[in-house]
């Protein structure tokens, strides 16, 4: 008897100690599975050795190059071909980004069905090592992401980003799992990519006079301060290519025909009255748009859109396509002429034969089109891929018209917006109210009928720059928040309320060891 209570006691024991080290894993977002199967941890230090084919190099090197950070290392660990510590391999039978990981006493072992699926299983043992002390308890991970799309966005023309900050954006992504950039590069306030065929549009499109630094237009709100900056083709080559290295494609957004005032003051005959109009110093919507009645305007976005080919490997081309004025077009002689040369009986028309002629152009190149959600007015096909802003119903219409939707609607995905109802303590920042909880509860299939489903191919969280200065600013707006969003992105069915708080805590640590600058609020309690 007294054996049996013994053995029972040491089972219950064991039982929970099995219970308690799977929850401690706080993997963020939340694997398909977690099993702890037997008692005991495996440490990881910076001479473990990771052990891979020459395949394997990329994923290998870049983990060790994080977990050398981690460590405070003087030396990355060591990449060999034969050997113990943490093996990676493939099997295609995986999903393409996902993984099995299985650690005990031999070690770690990752198979993951791309070389991508590799780098997720590697970033989910970098967050168990940094937040568990180097500890991993012995357990079997399976996962897989719920979207093929899982996206951020940039917006570097309200205030220009260096090349490092936007690297430094591309390490928080990949450590969130996300696998796309979407970078607006041109917008009214500034023009920020080379493009060799027209030199004037960054000698002249890429700086603005000074910064509206308050809500309104009264002069004391401006700084008189010139802001500009841009990136070279040189530049933009060396951040596709680190994004590729951390999985991320990055899709370039080239607006058009609305936001483009920069370009119209690099070169005012792209505009419909060869308007002399500044590099802009107002946020909103200008009424100074591409003139879509000109040949010359249609040559100009084809010459761009060629070098931007050239730059950027991604398939989806994102060609802007929101908040177009069409009051200079309504007194166009270009744009009427075209107008009735196509058979278009309102400007919207004439939007949509833009859309769509640059669409073809891009068909032409082996790229796809995509676009914010007002290219459905002018109707477009649904070879459109429409990435749903103006609200989460657009985004079901789309999806139930048969486009493929990303979906990244107001106000949950704008991640601009404030942090708490009292934005105390929070700095000026563009308006609204999007806090941790709202994001996390978010359904993004609400709405949406179970056919139309399979065409919502992802989430994106928008980081407009208007209000955020420097990578420093940007960063506070998207941590913590990023953690309620990946697991939107990964695993929209797997989110757990009772868990999420814990993970984030242990989220806080991982952010502290790579120094990102993230908000308080949430982990203040603050709504
Ligand atoms: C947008 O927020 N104008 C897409
Ligand atoms: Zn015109």
């Amino acid at each position: 008897m007294r054996l049996y209570s013994t053995f029972v006691a040491m089972f219950m024991a064991l039982m929970c100690a099995v219970t308690v080290s799977a929850r401690e894993l706080n993997i963020l977002p939340e694997p398909l599975s977690v099993n702890v199967e037997a008692e005991g941890n495996y440490t990881v230090t910076a001479k473990t050795k990771i052990v891979a084919l020459e395949e394997l190099n990329n994923p290998a090197a870049r983990f060790a190059e994080e977990m050398m950070l981690y460590f405070g290392a003087k030396k990355p660990m060591s990449i060999a071909k034969r050997g113990k510590g943490i093996t990676l391999n493939i099997d295609k039978n995986i999903h393409a980004e996902g993984y099995e990981m299985r650690v005990n006493g031999e070690g770690i072992n990752i198979v993951g069905g791309s070389e991508a699926g590799v780098y997720y299983a590697l970033q989910t043992l970098r967050q168990i090592i940094v937040t568990n002390d180097s500890v991993v308890p012995y357990c079997a991970i399976k996962d897989e992401p719920a979207f093929e799309y899982r996206g951020a966005h940039l917006d570097v023309s309200r205030h220009f980003m260096s090349v490092e900050e936007v690297k430094e954006y591309i390490d928080i992504l990949a450590a969130h799992k996300l696998n796309r950039l979407h970078w607006h590069i041109t917008d009214d306030q500034g023009w920020r990519i080379e493009i060799k065929a027209y030199p004037e549009l960054t000698e002249k499109g890429s700086s603005r006079k000074e910064t509206l630094i308050g809500h309104g237009a009264e002069p004391k709100w401006w700084d008189g301060t010139p802001h500009g900056g841009y990136y070279t083709q040189e530049e933009i080559r060396e951040v596709v290519k680190y994004a590729e290295q951390h999985y991320i494609t990055i899709i370039p957004e080239i607006e058009m025909p609305g936001h483009s005032q920069a370009a119209l003051h690099a070169l005012p005959w792209l505009g419909c009255h060869e308007q002399d109009v500044d590099v802009w110093t107002m946020w909103g919507v200008t009424p100074e748009v591409l003139c879509a009645g000109k040949e010359t305007t249609y040559t100009f976005l084809e010459n761009v859109l060629s070098e931007v080919v050239e730059l950027f490997p991604s398939e989806l081309i994102h060609i802007g396509g929101d908040e177009c004025p069409k009051e200079r077009w309504k007194v166009c002689e270009h744009c009427q002429a075209m107008m009735k040369a196509q058979g278009l009986e309102h400007e919207e028309q004439l939007q949509g034969y833009l859309v769509t002629r640059i669409e073809k152009f891009l068909n032409s190149k082996g790229r796809r089109i995509i676009g914010w959600d007002e290219i459905l007015e002018g109707g477009v096909t649904t070879t459109a891929t429409v990435m749903a802003w103006r609200g989460a119903k657009i985004g079901a219409y789309a999806a139930e018209h048969g486009h493929e939707v990303v979906m990244t609607p107001l106000p949950i995905c704008y991640f601009d917006f404030y942090q708490t109802e009292s934005r105390e303590g929070e700095g000026l920042r563009i308006g609204g109210h999007i806090n941790f909880e709202k994001i996390y509860a978010w359904d993004p299939f609400d709405g949406i009928s179970e056919q139309a489903r399979k065409n919502i191919i992802g989430v994106q969280c928008n980081l407009w720059s208007e209000y955020l200065k420097n990578i420093s600013m940007v960063e506070g707006q998207l941590l913590p928040r990023l953690g309620a969003m990946c697991e939107v992105q990964w695993s929209v069915d797997r989110r757990n309320e009772a868990t999420i708080r814990q993970k984030m805590e242990s989220m806080r640590k991982f952010y502290d060891a790579y120094g990102w600058n993230y908000a308080p609020y949430y982990f203040d309690g603050r709504k």
